[in-house]
């Protein structure tokens, strides 16, 4: 597979993303809510690297399979949630795709009556964004090409590669063969 971005930039970048996020969030009460399971990598070391007291959350949505996203189909479980009334939450996925995940989800969270929504995301993908919203932290900006590993899948195959990188078709093809 050829890799994006190595182990050692996720590690440096995130570092300063924790720094930045500290500094917005001094004085607040802040939640981190993880969107599972693409969050699973960049929530554990991110969280590592705030230095301000918080709370940590997840939520599960889904309108994905293999390389395809079909926006408008996403499904929310929030059944795991705590009480986010008058919460400062930090929205954290893997990944700004379309944008549609973000935007569906921090709309779905306004219910919950927070006092204020961010999103960050480590990886964003400008060119294929179909909403008006953006990311307000992101770790990278790639180009418009499928990429696995540090949490994100293809068909839940993956995931636990310490870095990011751009699978071959035959890598596909094995991870379709289960
Ligand atoms: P969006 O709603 O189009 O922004 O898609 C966000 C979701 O699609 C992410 O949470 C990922 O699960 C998935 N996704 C988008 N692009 C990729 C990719 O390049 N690799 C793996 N998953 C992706
Ligand atoms: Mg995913």
């Amino acid at each position: 597979m050829k890799i994006l971005i190595t182990q050692q930039q996720i590690e440096a970048r995130i570092k300063q993303l924790g720094e930045t996020i500290s500094q917005d969030y001094c004085n607040s009460s802040l939640t981190v809510v993880g969107v599972l399971s693409g969050c699973l990598m960049v929530m554990a070391d991110l969280l590592r690297t705030i230095e301000v007291p918080l709370n940590t959350a997840f939520v599960s949505a889904s309108s994905y399979q293999g390389t395809r996203t079909t926006p408008g189909e996403l499904s929310i479980n929030d059944s795991l949630l705590p009480q986010l009334c008058g919460r400062d939450i930090l929205l954290l996925d893997d990944i700004f795709d379309t944008g549609h995940t973000m935007q569906k989800l921090s709309d779905h969270l306004l219910r919950h009556d927070p006092a204020s929504i961010r999103t960050a995301v480590l990886l964003w993908k400008p060119a294929r964004n179909q909403t008006q919203a953006q990311p307000d932290y992101f770790g990278f900006q790639i180009p418009d090409e499928f990429v696995v590993g540090y949490g994100l899948d293809y068909n839940e195959r993956f995931r636990e590669l310490p870095f990011i990188a751009v699978p071959e078709p035959s890598d596909l093809h094995d991870a379709e063969q289960g």
